[in-house]
């Protein structure tokens, strides 16, 4: 840099970028990146971050707008320009090759006559780990990609970047597939690499790691800039409001608290995998009436196994399932719904929704047969309209016509229509999945105020997520899941992610440590 620290590195000009099919994902952003700088991209799903990231490392070509680096214009035509020129990404989903190991996945795609000769090798190996010890990044060189934890899968991608020179690192919600205690490690390293002149663009919807790592940040809306702020002078309230443009308001509401008999009961519960290998070993639960339990984790730790088990989709080898008071361990779904089962499941375009069918018929399906939606033998299009018209509004899916196939809603809106129609049915028991996946912020409290309504009308709820935040807001008790077995339960008011943290790692809860 020509002598001028305070300079911006990257310059962003007037980007645009629009999608076939009319979408503009980016709408002539102009945004700087400092040397030495964490800058937070902040934004709902879908407003355009990962777009204009894109356009920056040379994936996508922008429809307008212009790229300057140290001052100079440039046009990467691919990753591999852009790498070149010093960026490197890690992307939400990694990029390595599973079956090679750590050392392997660096030399991959790089000219190297000579590898695989053992000096090179040694050599490489040698590099990486410098850069792991200089970076507090410890991996094992060795080890194949296949057998190491998420965490240490990204730390291998970061790595990879800072083989290749990176000077720029972009990471895509990078925290999204880890632990709290994986997330920590990761802020402390980003901040390592900012101190030493790296710099860094951490992708993110989460307000409050946003503020702990950021230096900057930038809030993306609707595919348009709408701040550009300090981190040291906002607040998560405002960001909140950038974001979505409008209040957030926390969702927790006070609650009654009332507890009423057990309708969802797990005695003992085993359960194998799709491979035949054990997924649950044991698992005892219970949810009352009123009762809202929230189930955390990590994914696949038998979260999908145990949603199937309680949804009648997975058959159960050992132990029994009760619902309603009754022994349902053998019903088929279709009997568990008729019992006053409400299911929202994890995968909703897999499962849940049937994509060239309308939304109204959608959100009668299992019901379609019987009044008020059929009459005579007949369907009542105009009330299964109506029916449809209505919970569009009250779940805010979009787009609202009630005609159009369900499988061009984008995922947040699926998940709109799933639930609405899981809890339209008044469940009296109801299994919630991964309730808010893919949502936009603004939904989410939606989402969640109608899941609490449901609670209010006396049902047993049994929520299962991966999102640590949402099972805090919304249970009443916490429990653990972890290789398939319950590693800890905790008050839902009580509980606290650095608690949490250590049971969804497999570790026994230690005491918390001095900040
Ligand atoms: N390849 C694509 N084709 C069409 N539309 C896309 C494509 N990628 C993203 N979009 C749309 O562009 C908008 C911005 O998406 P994205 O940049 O992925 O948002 P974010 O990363 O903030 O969640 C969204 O409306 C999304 O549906
Ligand atoms: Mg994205």
């Amino acid at each position: 840099m020509a002598g001028d620290p305070e300079g911006a590195l990257v310059e962003l000009r007037g980007i645009t970028k629009r999608f076939p099919g009319g979408t503009l994902a980016n709408d002539a952003i102009d945004l700087d990146l400092r040397r030495g700088e964490i800058l937070a991209l902040l934004g709902e799903n879908g407003a355009g971050k990962s777009t204009l990231m894109g356009v920056l490392y040379g994936l996508l070509r922008p429809d307008a707008g212009e790229i300057r680096l140290r001052g100079e214009p440039v046009r990467f035509r691919s990753p591999r320009d852009a790498i070149r020129h010093g960026l490197g990404m890690v992307h939400q989903h990694f990029m390595l090759v599973p079956t090679f190991t750590v050392a392997e996945n660096f030399v991959l795609g790089r000219p190297s006559p000579r590898w695989p000769l053992l000096e090179d090798r040694r050599a490489v190996a040698a590099r990486i780990a410098g850069l792991a010890r200089r970076h507090g990044l410890a991996v094992d060189p060795d080890a194949r990609v296949d057998r190491l934890s998420v965490g240490q899968q990204q730390r291998v991608e970061i790595l990879k970047a800072l083989y290749r020179g990176a000077e720029i690192l972009i990471l895509d919600e990078p925290t999204a597939v880890l632990t709290p205690q994986e997330a920590d490690e990761l802020l402390a390293v980003l901040r390592g690499l900012a101190a030493a002149g790296r710099s860094v663009v951490f992708i993110s919807h989460k307000l409050d790691e946003v503020l702990r790592v950021a230096d900057r940040v930038a809030v993306l809306r609707d595919g348009r800039l709408v701040a550009t702020l300090p981190a040291g002078s906002t607040s998560a309230p405002e960001l909140g409001r950038l974001m979505v443009g409008r209040e957030v308001r926390p969702s927790a509401a006070a609650r009654s608290g009332e507890r009423g008999e057990p309708r969802l009961v797990l005695e003992s519960v085993a359960a194998a995998d799709d491979r035949g290998v054990a997924a649950l070993r044991g698992v005892d639960l219970r949810v009352h009436a009123g009762d809202i339990v929230g189930l955390a984790g990590v994914d696949g730790n038998g979260q999908r196994e145990l949603e199937e088990v309680v949804a009648g989709l997975r058959p159960v080898l050992e132990g029994r399932v009760l619902l309603a008071g009754r022994d349902a361990t053998a019903a088929p779904v279709r009997e568990r719904l008729a019992a006053g089962l409400g299911y929202v499941p994890s995968d909703r375009h897999g499962r849940a929704l049937l994509r060239d069918a309308s939304l109204a018929d959608n959100l009668v399906l299992e019901r379609v047969g019987r009044s008020p939606f059929s009459r005579a033998g007949l369907l009542d299009r105009a009330a299964i309209a109506r029916h449809a018209r209505r919970l569009v509004a009250a779940f805010g899916v979009r787009p609202a016509a009630v005609d159009s196939p369900a499988g061009r809603l984008s995922g947040g809106n699926a998940q709109k229509l799933v639930l609405a129609r899981a809890l339209s049915r008044d469940p009296s028991v109801l299994l919630v999945c991964q309730p808010t996946r893919g949502v936009d912020l603004g939904a989410v409290e939606r989402l969640h105020a109608e899941i609490l309504r449901r609670l209010d009308a006396g049902a047993a709820i049994l929520l299962i997520s991966t999102e640590l935040s949402e099972v805090m807001a919304l249970a009443d008790r916490i429990l653990v899941l972890y290789e398939g077995r319950i590693a800890g339960e905790r008050a839902g008011t009580a509980a606290t992610a650095e608690e949490l943290g250590p049971l969804m790692g497999g570790r026994r809860a230690e005491p918390a440590r001095a900040a």
